[in-house]
């Protein structure tokens, strides 16, 4: 039997309003880990699926490790900063040890309550909207988790309507945004990331607390480019399972830039787009970047 048709079961389900994946996210363990602990020391870098979140990944190992890509390169980016919603951690987050790194795809009101309390770190990465539709579109044909769209008009459809893992973008960042007061949160764009790396980095290292020189924060934006993450099997997921991620199909390092939706979309979809965002965001005081 090839390792596809011993694949789980993967469907996505709906888990109080946001869409999980059965097999790998498990309701009674999201439900639990509400209530988990919150310690001062915890930190979450929460996203939308295909905002930056394995950029943010790397560059968070990288300061954590003083911008030393050897000390940095020592364990999986999945063990060391996984994802809090997949069961196997959300199971285990009172066991695992301080300091606690995490990312998620979680809504504000589904990580844990304490952390509304001003406790813990939280840094979320917004990307703006048509380019992560473009790069969630891709990402489908090789994660194999998720189903494989009929072509890109099918895939807008269920984008729109939040019918993808991680439910609708519009509630997403609308749902962090407006509840950014109750959080000791960092708000970052993909976009200002790609404008300017260093100052980005040098504002992550502040919020969290760390102590970095200039030739480390240097040496942190260095092995942090596209073109140096691409090239770092650590840095981009290489080491997940081909019944998650099929890599021969697709890369999660794919272009990184800002504005590749200009070469998917067409002038309909566009102005759909458009039109949806305006009805659903007009009241959104978020500025978002469409073109470099
Ligand atoms: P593209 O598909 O547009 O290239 P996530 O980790 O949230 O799934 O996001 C993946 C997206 O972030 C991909 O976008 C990927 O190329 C981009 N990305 C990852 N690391 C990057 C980097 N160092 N610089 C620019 N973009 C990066």
């Amino acid at each position: 039997m090839t390792e596809i048709e011993q694949m789980p079961d993967f469907r996505l389900i709906d888990h109080k309003g946001y869409k999980i994946i059965t097999n790998i996210h498990s309701p009674e363990e999201l439900e639990k880990l509400e209530d988990g602990e919150v310690y001062d020391d915890d930190l979450f870098v929460v996203t939308y699926p295909k905002s930056g979140t394995i950029w943010m990944q790397q560059i968070m190992t990288l300061i954590d490790a003083k911008g030393d890509l050897s000390a940095s390169q020592s364990k999986l980016t999945s063990e060391c900063f996984p994802w809090v919603e997949l069961t196997e951690f959300a199971k285990n987050f009172a066991s695992r040890p301080s300091p606690r790194l995490y990312c998620s795809h979680l809504p504000w009101y589904l990580l844990p309550k304490g952390l509304r309390q001003k406790k813990g770190k939280i840094i979320y990465v917004s990307r703006n909207p048509k380019d992560v539709l473009t790069s969630y579109y891709h990402f489908h044909f090789f994660a194999n988790m998720l189903e494989t769209p009929k072509d890109f008009e099918d895939f807008l459809d269920k984008f729109i309507d939040g019918r993808v893992n991680g439910g609708s973008w519009f509630d997403h960042i609308r749902g962090w945004y407006s509840h950014k007061d109750e959080f000791n949160i960092l708000f970052l764009t993909y976009e200002e990331l790609i404008k300017d790396l260093k100052t980005a980095i040098v504002k992550i290292t502040k919020f969290w607390g760390k102590d970095l020189d200039d030739q480390q924060v240097n040496n942190v934006v260095y092995h942090s480019t596209f073109r140096n993450m691409k090239t770092n099997p650590k840095a981009n997921y290489e080491e997940i399972p081909k019944t998650m991620l099929d890599q021969d199909k697709g890369s999660f390092m794919r272009k990184g830039v800002i504005g590749d939706w200009k070469n998917t979309l067409t002038v309909a979809q566009n102005e759909r787009f458009d039109q949806v965002f305006e009805e659903k965001m007009s009241d959104c005081p978020l500025k978002f970047v469409w073109n470099m």
